[in-house]
């Protein structure tokens, strides 16, 4: 196991104890969410906990699934307690991320944006100083209209392609049915004023910003340490 998984693993065994008893929790996507899952599930057993999960995409419904763990959705529980999810990029001051690397954005920003707290788990090489730079920021786009949403979306930005995928000819295609777009920014000071702009642009469905909504970050650290880092 890589320095970088071992530090989310760390991260997310910290992450798993706010679970609590009788809940609803949201449950984001990606490698590390897979591994926070697995701890949820030990705890779950051992201390009998009734906690039910709001999937954001096939990937954890079916790892849920896998564990014998509840699954729900936003229109049977509307208010989940906690969202627990992985993030691309974390701006260590403001919590202010970049999600979506998975392609998973939309339903995350749904289901996170919907929870009361909203808890990251990364290790630190995601952490950054500011947004953007060589990371890209994902964009949801409609199929219909693409390649003139894509132009739009150059534009105001430094690069933006559409995002391939392997096992599959052709572009990535969301568990919505939509593309995602790869959009880089030299520098994203004001990701806020980004974010508005691209949602000005018809065919755009959601951004990869997402700002103002974590609360928590638990950060693996390449000594094994985890720091707990809260909005500020
Ligand atoms: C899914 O679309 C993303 O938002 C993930 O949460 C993010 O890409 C982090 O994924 P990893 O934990 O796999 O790095």
């Amino acid at each position: 196991m890589s320095w970088t998984d071992k530090a989310r693993v760390s991260a997310a065994a910290q992450a798993v104890r706010e679970l609590k008893d009788n809940t609803i929790v949201g449950l984001g996507s990606g490698n590390t969410i897979l591994h926070a899952l697995e701890l949820a599930a030990e705890r779950i057993k051992k201390e009998n906990l009734r906690i039910t999960f709001i999937p954001t995409s096939y990937q954890v419904e079916i790892a849920a699934k896998k564990l014998n763990l509840k699954t729900t959705s936003l229109d049977q529980d509307t208010e989940p307690e906690l969202a627990l999810d992985g993030a691309d990029q974390v701006q260590w001051r403001t919590l202010d991320l970049v999600k979506g690397g998975g392609a998973a954005l939309l339903r995350e920003k749904i289901v996170d944006s919907t929870a009361r707290r909203l808890v990251i788990v990364i290790d630190e090489k995601k952490l950054a100083k500011t947004l953007g730079g060589p990371q890209p920021i994902p964009v949801e786009i409609t199929p219909f209209g693409y390649a003139s949403t894509l132009e739009k979306i150059r534009r105001i930005s430094d690069k933006a392609n559409l995002r391939e995928t392997t096992g599959k000819v052709g572009p990535i295609v969301t568990d919505n049915g939509n593309l995602i777009a790869d959009v880089n920014f030299r520098s994203l000071r004001r990701p806020e004023i980004v974010h508005e702009k691209l949602k000005k642009i018809p065919g755009v469905v959601e951004t990869g910003l997402f700002l103002g909504m974590a609360d928590t970050a638990y950060v693996g650290r390449k000594d094994g340490h985890v720091d707990i880092l809260r909005k500020g």
